[in-house]
């Protein structure tokens, strides 16, 4: 079978590094990709966008199967697309999309299926926004409502902060539509952790936890970022934990899409607070994690492929996943700047050297080839990942994988995970 990945990040090089590992696969492309994907799969220049020239490449090329990475063509109907023209695709329909691109969308089904939230209220107006925070009082959280790559929440500690991140999303438009409205939400304490799982619309099959880095400065410090490093497995949530997720977030959350005749097919990521009264959601995406798949696949021992199929095909019941008892850490090698301005082309040396450790994967996030040699091209850079037989291994090979890198003003943070460690020492 030929399959295509849409996408060009670091989430996508670990889908196609995983997809073609898999005997049933005979060729895998990814659209547009980039020079590390390059290594596994046949890059095509097509952008996530061009969707009509997606479906006509999945056509002309005879794709058995298109996995989607990012939100943003689920959101614009990619899969409603495809499957018009009888394209086998792994994500959801635009209307269970909502599930991401609406906050407030989110809350509702949340509320619905009685799937524990922090508590909330949606405005389309700024005034009632304002009058609602003066009531509340801080810490509150404000939310753009609508997709705002990564940048549209604020935790306000104080009043001045959630005063100004509503007239940012509403008054001044900085998210532009995205913040026609905003969800008002309480505050919610406790570690983070994201579970993804498998949904065929109807059976839930969730991979292993995993814990993203947003802040871009060590111990969280600094401004929020796509994610600055992630480790798996997350031991802030243990086995009944996990079982509580599946019951309490997951399977509920399914049944819902299902019972409003919008079933969730795809992966389900749920970004999670986990609070002594128990797993919160505090958001719902529609697809892998970025950078949490670059450490979720590294530990499956399944073939993902008939995975993939099953969930297109209503049969996840038939899937037992296998995972590797050890763990896998990765850690993002930034351009200077980020998240703010940065600069683009800059040489990076020594990412064959850093790959030449046992265990270690150089995944490329933001990378671009220029007379054969590898450059910046994105914020974040590269997602220098490894396994090990615990944390400790895994963050002592990925460290020592990434000093074999250099690029010109290089970021990364140094204790990708250290609440791992600190969970095994207590
Ligand atoms: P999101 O874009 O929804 O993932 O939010 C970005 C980050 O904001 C999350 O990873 C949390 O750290 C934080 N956050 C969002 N909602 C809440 C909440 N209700 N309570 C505390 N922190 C939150
Ligand atoms: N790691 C956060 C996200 O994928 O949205």
């Amino acid at each position: 079978m030929k399959i295509l990945v849409v996408g060009g990040g670091g989430r996508e090089h670990a889908l196609c590094w995983k997809i073609a590992l898999s005997p049933l696969v005979e060729q895998v492309f990814c659209a547009p990709g980039n020079p590390g994907i390059a290594q596994c799969a046949t890059c095509v220049d097509l952008s996530v966008d061009d969707l009509g020239g997606l479906a006509a490449f999945a056509l002309e090329q005879s794709i058995g199967l298109t996995v989607i990475g990012p939100e943003a063509p689920l959101a614009a109907r990619i899969v409603d697309l495809f499957q018009a023209k009888a394209l086998r695709v792994f994500g959801p329909s635009e209307k269970a999309a909502e599930l991401e691109a609406s906050k407030a969308f989110a809350k509702e089904v949340m509320t619905e299926a009685g799937i524990p939230t922090a508590e909330y209220a949606r405005f389309e107006d700024a005034e009632a926004a304002l009058a609602y925070v003066q009531d509340r009082g801080v810490p509150i959280v404000i939310k753009a409502d609508g997709l705002a790559a990564g940048k549209g929440v604020t935790v306000a500690r104080d009043l001045s902060a959630a005063e100004d991140a509503i007239r940012d999303a509403m008054t001044d438009k900085v998210f532009g539509d995205a913040g026609n409205a905003v969800i008002v939400e309480a505050c919610l304490e406790g570690e983070e952790a994201s579970i993804l799982a498998f949904c065929d619309g109807r059976t839930v099959v969730p991979m292993v936890a995993s814990q993203d880095h947003k802040p871009a400065l060590d111990g969280d410090c600094g401004p929020n970022t796509g994610g600055m490093g992630a480790y798996s497995p997350a031991p802030v949530i243990d086995a009944a934990g996990m079982a509580e997720i599946e019951r309490t977030v997951l399977q509920p959350c399914v049944d819902a899409m299902a019972a409003r005749g919008t079933p969730y097919v795809g992966v389900l990521y749920a970004g999670l607070m986990m609070t002594d009264a128990g797993p919160k959601v505090i958001e719902f995406n529609c697809r892998f994690g970025d950078p949490e798949t670059q450490v979720v696949l590294p530990r499956m021992h399944n073939d993902i492929v008939p995975i993939f199929e099953a969930c297109c095909d209503g049969a996840l019941d038939t899937i037992t996943t296998d995972w590797d008892s050890g763990a896998c850490v990765s850690v993002v090698m930034a351009s200077g700047g980020y998240p703010g301005p940065y600069e683009k082309g800059i040489a990076i040396e020594g990412i064959e050297a850093a790959e030449a450790f046992d265990g270690v994967t150089v995944f490329h996030a933001g990378t671009k080839s220029v007379d054969g040699a590898v450059v910046t091209n994105g914020g974040r850079v590269l997602n220098v990942t490894a396994r090990g037989d615990d944390v400790v291994d895994a963050i002592a090979k990925a460290y020592e994988a990434v000093g074999r890198i250099q690029f010109e003003g290089a970021h990364y943070r140094t204790d990708i995970g250290k609440k791992a460690l600190n969970r095994a020492n207590a």
